[in-house]
């Protein structure tokens, strides 16, 4: 619908310079920018060259966008902004420049909340959410349970990680497993030629009764057993021990993502974040919202990854819900909590 506002959506909480252009709930453009290639040597991104690289990249990539939408950045009428969680340095980039267009074009700024994006991105792919929904996030940088009645307003924490993040594991055992970073997707196309069953590595907090999740211990495991085996001068089947690893992994996720939609008595579940590409997370996921009689969202890999257009959908949302602007002088807040869905 050509007279639904159209949102500019900034994106800079880590090493992606995302920038997405919605009209209503209508994806115009998604168009990203990724320094990973100046992070892969390091093993993991660097805040000071990835805050470097938004700098370089944010004019460039707020043109490609308007271009690929075919509108000019006059036509825009809100701006809507990743203001945290995520790096402190690489998010006051986004952040000064959303306020620099809002400014500059005179139209409302929204700061918004990174992990409810995550959420919101799925409308553009899938329609309007389920008001209440349970939302699964994992990402190098979060592992987060969510109970979301309504994305515009209010999101609600049911349990997150204790250590580390369902991608940073992926990206630590494929390390020791000799895999490239980020080594998510390359433990996945791993894990195909594996067993699952393998190696039996332990499920953290499987039994615990939260909803939290712990993959430090895992993460140790692996890296234990294959020192030992090594040590006695085995040959690791890399494929085995990738796929009992991820095993583990997505077996704690989907029983406490359905353990959070049985004790909330909520039917729609949606997976979001850079490890919902995970081909054996979609399938189990599916598997047991089957059996459980749970409706399963899971947007399409380029919008679970961090980008743009996930803060132009939320954007899209606090315009229609009638949500006051953001000031002009609203910080970068690396810590934002969940409950804080903007700013
Ligand atoms: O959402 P994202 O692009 O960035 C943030 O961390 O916010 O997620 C990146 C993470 C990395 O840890 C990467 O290894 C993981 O998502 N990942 C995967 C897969 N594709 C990406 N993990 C498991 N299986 C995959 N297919
Ligand atoms: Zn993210």
């Amino acid at each position: 619908m050509a007279d639904e506002p159209l949102v500019l959506g900034i994106e800079t909480s880590c090493d992606e310079t995302g920038i997405g252009l919605v009209r209503g709930h209508t994806l115009l453009a998604n168009t990203i920018a990724s320094s990973m290639d100046e992070h892969a040597r390091f093993g993991g991104v660097v805040p000071e060259v990835a805050s470097r690289a938004h700098l370089e990249a944010m004019t460039p990539t707020v043109e490609a966008a308007l271009a690929a939408a075919g509108v000019r950045l006059s036509d825009v009428d809100a701006v809507a902004v990743t203001a945290g969680p995520g790096l402190a340095g690489a998010l006051l980039v986004g952040v000064a420049a959303a306020k620099s267009y809002a400014l500059g074009l005179g139209v409302p700024l929204y700061g918004v909340n990174h992990l409810a994006a995550h959420v919101a991105v799925d409308q553009l792919e899938h329609g309007p959410l389920p008001k209440p929904c349970v939302a699964l996030l994992v990402s190098g940088g979060h592992s987060s349970l969510l109970l979301v009645p309504d994305v515009a307003q209010d999101v609600i924490s049911l349990g997150s990680t204790v250590d580390d993040a369902a991608g940073e594991a992926f990206d630590k055992v494929a390390r020791v497993l000799g895999l490239p970073f980020p080594g998510g997707p390359h433990i996945d196309r791993a894990a195909r030629e594996g067993s699952g069953t393998a190696v039996t590595f332990p499920r953290g907090k499987i039994d615990d009764g939260t909803l939290d999740f712990s993959f430090s211990g895992l993460k140790t495991a692996v890296a234990r057993w294959v020192e030992a085996r090594q040590a006695a001068g085995e040959t690791i089947h890399v494929p085995d021990v990738a796929a009992s690893f991820q095993e583990a992994v997505v077996d704690v996720l989907t029983r406490k993502a359905l353990a959070a939609c049985k004790k909330y008595d909520v039917h729609d579940l949606l997976i979001g974040g850079g490890v919902a590409a995970n081909s054996r997370l979609r399938a189990l996921a599916q598997e047991r919202c089957d059996a459980a009689g749970v409706r399963l969202r899971v947007p399409r890999p380029g919008l679970c990854t961090d980008n743009g257009a996930m803060v132009a959908a939320l954007g899209s949302n606090l315009v229609a819900a009638g949500i006051t602007p953001s000031m002009l002088d609203i910080p970068a807040d690396s810590s934002l909590p969940i409950t804080t869905v903007h700013v």
